[in-house]
């Protein structure tokens, strides 16, 4: 059996790799845990133990697994399901549409009770869900992964109540276990991340722009100062309005971070504060953001002209499901027609992907093509979904000044510059725009703000939004739009 002091070695390093602490009342069986593995591995001396799993990931898994506490099962605390049936889903849906996709991240899954419950309540409601389930323990995605669950997995009266209903629907009894029908796992996916380290957010990896996240019983297992670092990356994994649920064990998360804490009859449930976004500015006409108090100050990145509205440091990215693989290869080939000129083809490519902001972008340029009254409506329609998405305010705008709907268009490029002042080409159109509605002096602050934004790039630097144009090219036709101004000003007395 490993003394006290050895017990403490390993525990530290344990610490130090996975942010978990351990109370004294758990270091008895950790001491048994530990005794058990390194007997089995013939090791005697907790250094050489400690040099072992600093070398060999196979035996630290082992070991992080054997003293990682997976308890889980389907459906615990119900009440917090319920708030997802009854308040997170209708609210998504009335915000985004009955189409949209609810991102969801159940962070320390274990063995993925939790995820898949999940994934059940939302097939329940027909809601389109993707879900993330993450976990520090090697065998519990493992497991997570193979979707086969013994009637244990159903305690708590989840069994009892509605589980031999949902096991009919969504599983298959083989012998003693539940295997989950495909319709439940294909949309869920697993991978292994550890909680306390700063591996997250990482959008890139679909770590990210979450509607909700479920982290329960697991904070327990860390220090205030471990907690509070994750409540803040949890809260910017987030989107703007989306929720962290912890379970009614865990430690409070009131005063960490920036999550407002929202008590309903389901329980308190933490809710990042929501910003006004493009889509309600459209329906009120404003342009401010709805509320200093809760968005941080805006990062003045340019000189914009005085009358545009300034863009919140806490704008979101706009949500949009993962990319899977065959998304990109679909958005490749459809980006290659478009280049091509193969607008039908493009058009053709991206037409069952408009839940991507991305795809909605190339199927209105390729469209504009050829149809562009129905370029117009199309990209109207995608914004209702992706009302976050500036380049296709950028280019409703662009399609709506040459209907010569100018005022129209001035609206849109100034909610495409709401969310971000520094584009150039939403610079370059509001300048043109208010120049074909006789606004010479605001037109001229445009094409100033774009000068300014091409010469702060390398002249080679191609301009996003454009056609391959370089910041020198850009920089170039704007100075002439000045010159034109200053002529036509010139002659007005
Ligand atoms: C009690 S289970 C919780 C499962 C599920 N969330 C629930 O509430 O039913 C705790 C899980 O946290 C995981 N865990 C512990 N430390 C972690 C860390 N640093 N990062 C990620 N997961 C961790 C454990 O492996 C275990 O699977």
């Amino acid at each position: 059996m490993v003394n006290d002091s050895e017990l403490s070695d390993v525990l530290a390093v344990i610490q130090q790799r996975t942010g978990l602490s351990f109370r004294s009342d758990q270091r008895q069986s950790i001491q048994r845990t530990l005794s058990l593995l390194m007997q089995r591995l013939g090791i005697t001396r907790s250094a050489d133990f400690i040099a072992e799993i600093q070398k060999n990931a196979k035996i630290y898994d082992e070991l992080v697994d054997e003293i990682t506490v997976g308890e889980t099962y389907f459906f615990r605390e119900p009440k917090q399901f319920d708030f997802i049936r009854h308040q997170i889903i209708p609210e998504l849906r009335s915000r985004r549409g009955d189409s949209t996709i609810l991102r969801a991240w159940s962070a320390a899954c274990a063995s993925g009770e939790e995820a898949y419950s999940l994934a059940i309540l939302c097939q329940q409601e027909k809601q389109h869900l993707d879900v993330l389930g993450t976990d520090l323990s090697v065998e519990s995605i493992a497991k997570a992964r193979r979707a086969s669950y013994r009637e244990w997995s159903f305690r708590g009266g989840a069994m009892s109540q509605v589980a031999n209903h949902l096991m009919q629907t969504h599983a298959s009894k083989h012998s003693e276990c539940y295997e989950l029908s495909k319709q439940v796992r294909r949309h869920v996916r697993f991978q292994i991340l550890n909680l306390a380290t700063d591996q997250y957010p990482n959008p890139s990896v679909g770590i990210g722009n979450f509607d909700l996240i479920l982290c329960r019983n697991v904070l327990i297992y860390f220090r205030r100062e471990t907690i509070d670092a994750i409540a803040s990356r949890l809260y910017e994994c987030l989107v703007p309005g989306g929720w962290l649920i912890t379970a009614s064990g865990d430690p409070s998360l009131i005063h960490a971070s920036n999550f407002t804490p929202v008590t309903t009859p389901y329980g308190t449930f933490y809710q990042r504060p929501n910003v006004k976004t493009a889509a309600q500015l459209s329906t009120t006409g404003g342009t401010q953001p709805a509320s200093r108090t809760s968005v941080r100050s805006p990062a003045a990145k340019s000189q914009a002209p005085a009358a545009e509205p300034a863009k919140s440091a806490d704008t979101p990215a706009s949500p949009s499901p993962p990319q899977t693989p065959m998304h990109t290869r679909v958005m490749a080939e459809a980006r290659q027609s478009l280049a091509a000129g193969d607008y039908a083809a493009a058009v053709r490519l991206t037409e069952n992907h408009l839940q991507h902001p991305d795809a909605c972008v190339v199927h209105v340029r390729s469209q504009a093509h050829l149809d562009a009254a129905a370029a117009l409506q199309t990209c109207s329609q995608a914004l209702i979904s992706h009302p976050l998405a500036t380049e296709l305010h950028y280019l409703r705008a662009r399609l709506l000044m040459d209907a010569n709907e100018l005022d129209e268009a001035a609206r849109t490029i100034g909610r495409a510059l709401f969310l971000d002042r520094s584009d150039v080409m939403s610079q370059f159109l509001a300048g043109s725009i208010q120049f074909g509605r006789g606004q010479w002096k605001v037109a001229y602050r445009h094409f100033e703000t774009v000068l300014k934004l091409c010469n702060q790039q390398d002249p080679q630097a191609l301009i996003p939004f454009s056609k391959q144009n370089t910041a020198a090219v850009t920089a170039a036709a704007a100075e002439s739009q000045m010159t034109k101004i200053r002529a036509l000003l010139a002659k007005t007395p």
